[in-house]
């Protein structure tokens, strides 16, 4: 009779001369915040359909240097970074440059917006983007995606226009960054990590909720220091849409 452990030494030699090709992709598991609060999960029954790398700016407004700022919106250009996903065959990057991918572009990248004159993180108002362009960072190209930015009546819209994707959504649940998050180029530290769901009103075209997650920077200034008026600070993160 054969011994159990023979044949699964046998089952183990013929896994480990499997080709490489046969490897499944990665199963794509949204980061744990690391606190005791969670975001809650996706509904069971939607997919990851892209990953994206978001960088640009947090728009807030201080009333008065007494006041706390208030959010007013944010712009951010939108990388496709999914094929980057840690084990992803052939495009996937190490796990340490992944989870770093955020900060490296926030520090290492020029903000991709038209800066508005005179100030220092600004954007242009009428022509906030500049022409579509990829991500080249060491070891982890993207390509141009699209764009994120509040509407006219104030609602975010991420517009993954090379995917032919539209997310229109409202906040369902916000968690704080973790401790060690990076506190971006002011040391305001880094916006919470977010679940936002498509917001009823029909203009979300093939997806249905947005996360927010690996934040970097984006937190405003105290009034006291920036005084009355506006300000935009930088800003990078992974979104990760699901429809
Ligand atoms: C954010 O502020 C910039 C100025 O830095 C402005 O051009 C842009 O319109 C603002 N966007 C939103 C959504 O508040």
């Amino acid at each position: 009779m054969v011994s159990s452990s023979l044949i699964l030494a046998a089952l183990a030699a013929v896994a480990s001369a499997a080709p490489r090709a046969c490897k499944a992709p990665p199963a794509l598991i949204l980061p744990k915040v690391g606190g005791d609060t969670q975001l809650p999960a996706p509904a069971t029954n939607l997919r990851v359909k892209k990953i994206a790398l978001g960088h640009g700016i947090q728009n807030y407004t201080c009333a008065s240097p007494d006041a706390e700022p208030a959010a007013t919106g944010a712009l951010a250009v939108l990388y496709d970074v999914t094929s980057l996903f840690p084990g992803t065959r052939r495009t996937g990057v190490s796990q340490q440059a992944w989870d770093a991918l955020p900060s490296t572009v926030l520090h290492g990248q020029a903000l991709p917006l038209n800066v508005l004159e005179g100030s220092q993180f600004g954007a242009d108002a009428s022509t906030p983007f500049p022409a579509p362009a990829d991500l080249a960072v060491p070891d982890a190209a993207a390509k141009f995606l699209g764009h994120h930015f509040f509407d006219a009546a104030g609602v975010p819209v991420f517009d993954l226009a090379e995917a032919g994707l539209q997310a229109a959504v409202k906040k369902d649940a916000g968690v704080p960054a973790p401790a060690d998050a990076d506190k971006g180029p002011l040391g305001t530290g880094a916006v919470a990590w977010l679940k936002l769901d498509d917001n009823g009103k029909g203009r979300s075209k093939g997806l249905a909720t947005v996360f927010r997650v690996v934040t970097a920077g984006g937190n405003p200034q105290a009034c006291g220091s920036v005084g009355e008026g506006t300000q935009s600070v930088p800003y990078a993160t992974y979104y990760w849409f699901y429809g």
